[in-house]
């Protein structure tokens, strides 16, 4: 039963990667211990309000569900079609949304939405395909202005991007004094999780 609903998630993932593969930007759902690398810097017990970006098949957003405290708010942005309808059959609780949207208007959604201000964002989990994005972009306009002063950002990028000349921690050095790295090798395909602490520009 287990194999055959990961085998599922699995054949929708590769048919929605070969569709829209620029969007996605990958291949296949995260493993399980990329996901914990992932999520295991998330301040759980204190975090009043977690983003994520881009559910995709809601691996990473399963685990925040499973971790999170209930009284907190959980925010997820995915743009696909599919992916976000099966998220919002999943993905269920009290104070969980899962939105239709793009994460370059998440700053609007939030404010127009909920009435979400600038600065009150203790964590955003990004599983987005930042090669294939305007990432400085989304940081400047998005990610910093949202975040709590001590606020976490984590962000991953595959190893083929690394070895096709991708950099992801001159980028990140730029906007956060603190950067820790790990390297997930158990991953289609192994990936490297950056955890961002340090806002360096709260106002931009
Ligand atoms: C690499 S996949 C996420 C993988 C996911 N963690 C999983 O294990 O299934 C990236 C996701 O980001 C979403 N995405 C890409 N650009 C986006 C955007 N501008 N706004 C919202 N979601 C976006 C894609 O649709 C895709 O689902």
């Amino acid at each position: 039963m287990r194999i055959r609903k990961f085998e599922n998630i699995f054949i929708k993932f590769i048919n929605e990667s070969v569709k829209h593969f620029k969007e996605i930007g990958s291949i296949a759902p995260d493993s399980a211990i990329c996901v914990d690398s992932i999520v295991k810097s998330v301040p759980f017990e204190s975090a009043e309000l977690i983003l994520e970006y881009g559910g995709g098949s809601g691996a990473v957003t399963g685990e925040i569900i499973k971790r999170r405290e209930p009284e907190s708010t959980f925010i997820c942005f995915e743009k696909n079609n599919n992916f976000y309808h099966s998220l919002r059959q999943t993905i269920k609780g009290p104070n969980i949304f899962v939105l239709h949207e793009d994460v370059f208007n998440s700053k609007n959604v939030l404010l127009s939405k909920f009435n979400i201000q600038v600065g009150s964002v203790d964590c955003i989990i990004s599983t987005l395909p930042w090669s294939l994005l305007d990432f400085e972009e989304l940081l400047e306009k998005e990610v910093l202005p949202l975040l709590k002063e001590d606020g976490i950002f984590i962000q991953y990028m595959y190893s083929v991007a690394f070895l096709n000349g991708f950099r992801l921690r001159p980028i990140l050095k730029k906007y956060f004094t603190q950067i820790d790295l790990d390297f997930v090798f158990f991953n289609i395909p192994p990936t490297f999780v950056y955890t961002c602490r340090g806002n360096r520009n709260p106002n931009i």
